[in-house]
């Protein structure tokens, strides 16, 4: 058994299919070079001789501790999310050991870039690592673990999210965007080769937390449309019953099932190399989150028109909405706005081998 890990999670920009993961849908997300590293080193006996996760978010120099043998208590915050990742790893049999666990985060905190799947992923990783389990490197392994860190989210932060930035953040790979079929969870690769075109993300500046946002409320109206309709998702939802639903789940229900459309597209468009079409597609997909799925504002608004004035050919808010970065797509030549960072598709989440630095600070 190792004494010590170190493990490596990225974020994720969606390209295309937004609030499509929990409708049993399609997305083409893709890991970025942005993520969370967290290093564990293990700590068998705590002063009281009972083993305990003693965790140090670097970045914010904050602390949390807590035994193992008991269910940790919830909490808020970035804790919310290491106690719930520890607590569901041990509901999953995992044999976790004491550890001293240091955190370190590149990506920012609810823009949109999945920071939370970051750190869930990496924190897993480390841990398993930590008390000599195999990584997940299997697709059926990544899948148990997508669904292990999206049960944090549901139970410990209150978000009901779906499984697109766990899946992105364990699959991504580098120039490589992935469509992701959210009913039968295949991830097929697309090679995103964009001729010259480049990817930048804008941030609105206003911070979103899916937990206290209305992404709860969508996923609710979607349910509920699934039981007027009586379909199991709104992936076998027909385009004529849609229009019988009353709005605003009409609306909802017509988002979810143009965005599908409109991945399938985006794919077609990436393989043909036609970006001008994919850079319509992700203006489309922006329309319909705004006026059919109402998970906008007028910060995203504004800093999209700042993205569009600027020359980008499509723009288009990712994420769960109501705050967080706006996507661009840039043909050659054009500069980026103020502000505007570059992404590239990068390697999904793994193992570092270096000898990891000693935990700090706790
Ligand atoms: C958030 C959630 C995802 C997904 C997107 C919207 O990122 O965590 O599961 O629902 O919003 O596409």
């Amino acid at each position: 058994v190792p004494t010590e890990s170190c493990a490596f999670a990225p974020g994720r920009v969606n390209l295309i299919g937004e609030h499509t993961d929990y409708n049993e849908g399609l997305a083409l997300p893709f890991a970025i070079a942005e993520g969370v590293t967290v290093r564990a080193e293990a700590q068998p006996f705590g002063s009281a001789g009972a083993a305990r996760i003693e965790a140090c978010a670097s970045d914010l120099g904050e602390h949390d501790g807590f035994a193992l043998a008991q269910p940790p208590r919830p909490a808020s915050g970035w804790r919310a999310f290491v106690r719930g990742t520890v607590a569901e790893l041990h509901d999953a049999g995992y044999p976790l050991l004491g550890a001293r666990v240091a955190i370190d985060g590149q990506v920012p905190v609810g823009a949109g870039l999945s920071s939370s799947a970051a750190l869930e992923v990496a924190l897993c990783l480390a841990l398993i690592a930590l008390c000599g389990e195999p990584p997940p490197a299997g697709e059926v392994e990544r899948i148990a673990l997508a669904r292990l860190c999206a049960r944090v989210e549901n139970r410990w932060v209150g978000a009901q999210t779906g499984l697109l930035d766990q899946l992105a953040s364990l699959c991504g790979a580098p120039d490589t965007a992935l469509c992701i079929d959210f009913r039968t969870l295949d991830v097929e690769p697309v090679p995103l080769a964009l001729g010259g075109w480049r990817l930048v993300v804008l941030d609105s500046g206003q911070r979103h937390e899916l937990s206290s946002s209305h992404y709860n409320e969508r996923r609710a109206e979607c349910a509920q449309a699934c039981r007027l309709l009586d379909v199991r998702s709104l992936r076998e939802a027909g385009a004529e019953a849609v229009e019988r639903l009353p709005e605003p789940l009409r609306a909802r229900a017509k988002h979810v099932i143009g965005e599908n459309q409109r991945v399938r597209e985006a794919v077609a468009a990436l393989r043909a190399g036609d970006m001008p079409a994919v850079a319509a597609l992700l203006n489309a997909s922006h329309e319909s989150q705004r006026d059919l799925y109402e998970v906008s504002t007028d910060a995203v608004e504004s800093t999209r028109e700042r993205l569009l004035a600027a020359g980008a050919g499509g723009a288009r808010l990712i994420g769960g909405g109501f705050g967080g970065s706006v996507l661009g797509l840039l043909e050659p030549g054009v500069s980026p706005p103020a502000g505007a960072r570059e992404v590239r598709p990068g390697p999904g989440a793994h193992l570092l081998q270096e000898s990891p630095a000693p935990a700090a600070g706790v």
